[in-house]
C-alpha cells in the first residue's frame, strides 16, 4: 500500500527501513527516500508506523498528572 502518494513511499518500504534499522524517526523515513513531505497527509500514518515500531515517545509528566 502506498502511504505517501506525493513521494510514492509504500508501507513495505517504511517497515523494511524500520526493521533494518536505517530509520528511527519520521524525518528519517523521508530522508531515506531522498525526499521531504509535500502535502503532509501521510505524516500521521508515518508517525504511527514509527511509533509502533520504536515505541511512543515518553509523555512528559505535568504537576497535574502526579
Ligand atoms: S502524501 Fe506524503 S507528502 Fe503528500
Amino acid at each position: 500500500m502506498i502511504v505517501c502518494l506525493c513521494n510514492a513511499i509504500s508501507d513495505r518500504d517504511i517497515r523494511r527501513s524500520l526493521t533494518d534499522g536505517t530509520v528511527a524517526s519520521v524525518a528519517d523515513v523521508y530522508a531515506k527516500a531522498g525526499c521531504a513531505p509535500r502535502c503532509g497527509r501521510c505524516v500521521p500514518m508515518v508517525r504511527g508506523m514509527v511509533h509502533e515500531h520504536c515505541g511512543r515517545p515518553q509523555q512528559r509528566r505535568t504537576p497535574e498528572m502526579a
